[in-house]
């Protein structure tokens, strides 16, 4: 029986790959990292997470700015095992999740919390630079998206924030090893501790 959304909306209509005891362990962490400055999520894909994020965010008057540049990863592209046809733009033969997204966001009422930022991840970053109460890490899983993500947004954290970082697997069996690697990054950089694991979801706090 998965856990309880911890508020009112059918986030299982949303597509997306987020297990509801993940996001709740989101939610929590944006309720609190929200009074303190902006969240933001790389991979929003079709707002699964974003709508925990937001939900958690509103209640504080918190802001998400949700980034994805909506053409999917490797493993969503045609002939991938996660592709989705129906997010396919047959026109431009792209994926395009941002129509899903915009959707999911304003069945929540959560325009006025959360920011689209419809860009590739490094180069959102590139002149970036606001701090951030929390960064939520669910991007490209290649090893060099993954690296990017890093290298390119978890400096902004201000200190005392959050980071979580999706998709974590010891047991290369289990799966991918690029959010894995981000995660020892992360530690051993010495600027995070680990507060917590939820299944793949990692809780960091930057100190
Ligand atoms: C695993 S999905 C995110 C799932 C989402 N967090 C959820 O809860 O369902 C990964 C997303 O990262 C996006 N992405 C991959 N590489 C990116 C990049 N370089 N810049 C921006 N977004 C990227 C993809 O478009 C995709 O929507």
């Amino acid at each position: 029986m998965p856990a309880p959304a911890p508020f009112d909306y059918p986030i299982d209509q949303v597509k997306g790959f987020l297990d509801p005891a993940e996001g709740e362990a989101l939610y929590n962490a944006a309720y609190d990292a929200a009074p303190f400055g902006p969240i933001l999520e790389v991979g929003s894909y079709c707002g699964k997470s974003t709508v925990y994020l937001g939900k958690a965010a509103a209640q504080q008057n918190g802001q998400v700015y949700a980034l994805d540049h909506h053409r999917g990863s490797e493993e969503h592209q045609r002939g991938e095992g996660y592709h989705d046809p129906e997010l396919f733009d047959n026109e431009i033969e792209r994926m395009d999740s941002l129509p899903y997204f915009r959707r999911a966001i304003f069945r929540a009422g959560l325009e006025g919390t959360v920011v689209p930022l419809v860009a590739d991840s490094g180069t959102m970053a590139r002149f970036w630079q606001t701090p951030l109460a929390m960064l939520f890490i669910d991007g490209g899983h290649s090893l060099e998206q993954a690296l990017t993500d890093w290298r390119s947004w978890a400096h902004h954290v201000r200190v005392g924030g959050t980071l979580c970082i999706h998709d974590i697997f010891e047991n290369p069996d289990e799966g991918g090893q690029a959010p894995y690697t981000i995660y020892k990054h992360a530690i051993a950089s010495g600027l995070f501790e680990d507060v917590a694991r939820v299944k793949t979801l990692g809780v960091l706090r930057r100190v």
